[in-house]
């Protein structure tokens, strides 16, 4: 907001304000009254997209229209100086704002608010390292006591690239301290490592690729009797089995590069967070919509945004998240079974093996959205998403053997895609943080992470029997 400059304040403006006043009102009875009240499915295909937007600003485009464009002109300079004041939405400058990833960000935003009853609003951003770095860096504002030594508490079960810029980018660069909980499941292990100076809790669940878990209800109470935010990364769950918001968390990021743009076309991200946050950090505007706080200020003087085309990509994407993430998971289980059974492995880590150790947390928050109200199911079911990761027997040596065997399934640092796609971890996601950070993170190095897509599953299991019988006849 603009505060005390003469330059901006004009009569004029305040005609294009009521104007948008009467818009935003508007538009918050149909998403109260209209889309909230449509099932998850009807969200994703939709979003805030509709035929009157289309027909009246977009040429009758039943797709949300992609604006590779920098900027939008504006009437005259009264308009200019309220868009820029942020008194009327606008997208003054695609940097700032843009009609396409609008369209995206209220998708993401309703879908990790869905059924449960808080309001959310989403931030875009150009990776899921980018929206982990938006999300985290407000509240690591130097205070009043300069010197003070600014912590965080964090899973240190997390994708690799989190752990860097946590611990080098945060911790040796920037003196924040990052305090690692080894068990997540250890609320007595959370709180010992929160202090005074303590800015917020961060957990990534299911974790990449140990499929860590917490328990997100007993962690989000913990933050806030601290009077500090439980940030999520739910990357691996999507909102279409896992929504951490609805179950106390205040800020879920979101790597939209994996299974919410299944196809695999770019990297995205996305912030999403509830309404009136609770927080140490004295700001108002932080406090009330985070992500806007973020969209109109962080990030449009760091500039982390997301490309308009990207934001319509991975929103078609999303339109089948649901079915795709059911298929997906269940493929998964298959898949799980049959290493599980294998005389070549030693474990498998999967959420949705009954012997899992941490299978009955999760089965507590790993729900398929809108079991109950389909047709196939008609009941809550557990899905358990399309991660898992095993070790081989044999050491690296083996494990790397397999893995060049590997014929139908990529290798590739990617997950969540359509096709199926696996990756040694400790020689690639997790490489840079080294063994001690590996060990840490309980990331052996004859760990196999699969990231298991849509193909018969059959077809999958038949390209590892095959690649675990060439490694046993290779070194025997
Ligand atoms: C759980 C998780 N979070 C964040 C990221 C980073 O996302 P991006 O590659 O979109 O920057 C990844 C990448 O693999 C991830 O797996």
């Amino acid at each position: 907001m603009s505060k005390g400059n003469d330059a901006v304040n004009s009569a004029g403006m305040q005609r294009y304000i009521d104007q948008n006043n009467k818009y935003l009102s508007e538009r918050d009875s149909y998403i109260n009254e209209v889309v909230k009240k449509w099932r998850f499915d009807t969200i994703a295909v939709h979003g805030l997209y509709t035929v009157t937007d289309a027909i009246e600003d977009y040429q009758g485009s039943i797709i949300e229209p992609i604006f590779m464009s920098t900027a939008q002109a504006f009437r005259d300079s009264d308009e200019m100086a309220a868009a820029l004041a942020y008194k009327i939405p606008a997208w003054c400058y695609s940097r700032i704002a843009n009609p396409s990833t609008y369209y995206y960000e209220w998708t993401l935003a309703l879908l990790e608010g869905y059924g449960g009853d808080v309001e959310t609003s989403c931030c875009s951003t150009s990776s899921g390292m980018a929206a982990i770095m938006t999300a985290v860096h407000p509240f690591l504002k130097v205070g009043k006591v300069k010197t003070e030594k600014r912590n965080f508490v964090a899973t240190v079960q997390c994708y690799g690239g989190t752990y860097q810029q946590f611990s080098v980018r945060l911790m040796q660069e920037q003196n924040v301290e990052c305090r690692w909980v080894l068990d997540a499941t250890n609320l007595d292990e959370w709180a010992s490592k929160i202090d005074r100076n303590t800015r917020f809790l961060y957990g990534e669940l299911p974790s990449n690729p140990q499929l860590g878990f917490f328990d997100i209800k007993a962690v989000a109470e913990l933050a806030h009797s601290h009077n500090i935010p439980l940030i999520c990364d739910s990357t691996i769950a999507t909102p279409a089995l896992l929504r951490p918001i609805c179950h106390g968390a205040d800020i879920v990021v979101q790597s939209a590069t994996k299974s919410l743009t299944s196809s695999g076309f770019g990297v995205c991200g996305a912030v999403i967070a509830r309404k009136n946050l609770i927080t140490n950090i004295d700001d108002d505007q932080l406090k009330t919509d985070f992500s806007l706080y973020i969209k109109y200020q962080q990030n449009r003087d760091f500039g982390p945004n997301l490309h308009p085309m990207q934001a319509v990509m991975t929103l078609n994407d999303i339109r089948t998240l649901r079915s795709k993430m059911d298929l997906m998971s269940r493929n998964t289980m298959e898949v799980a079974l049959f290493l599980e059974r294998h005389p070549m492995i030693e474990s498998v880590q999967y959420l949705g093996l009954p012997n899992h150790p941490l299978h009955e947390l999760a089965s507590r928050y790993m729900w398929l959205v809108d079991a109950e109200h389909d047709e196939q199911y008609g009941r809550p079911i557990n899905r358990y998403g399309h991660l898992l990761s095993f070790c081989v027997k044999g050491g690296i040596e083996k494990t790397r053997l397999f893995f060049d065997g590997l014929q139908r399934i990529w290798r590739a640092t990617d997950l969540g895609r359509i096709k199926s796609v696996a990756t040694i971890p400790a020689i690639s996601t997790h490489q840079q943080q080294g063994d001690e950070g590996r060990a840490l993170a309980n990331i052996p190095p004859n760990m196999v992470r699969l990231s298991v897509g849509a193909e018969h599953p059959a077809d999958i299991i038949a390209d590892l029997d095959q690649a675990l019988h060439r490694a046993a006849k290779f070194l025997s």
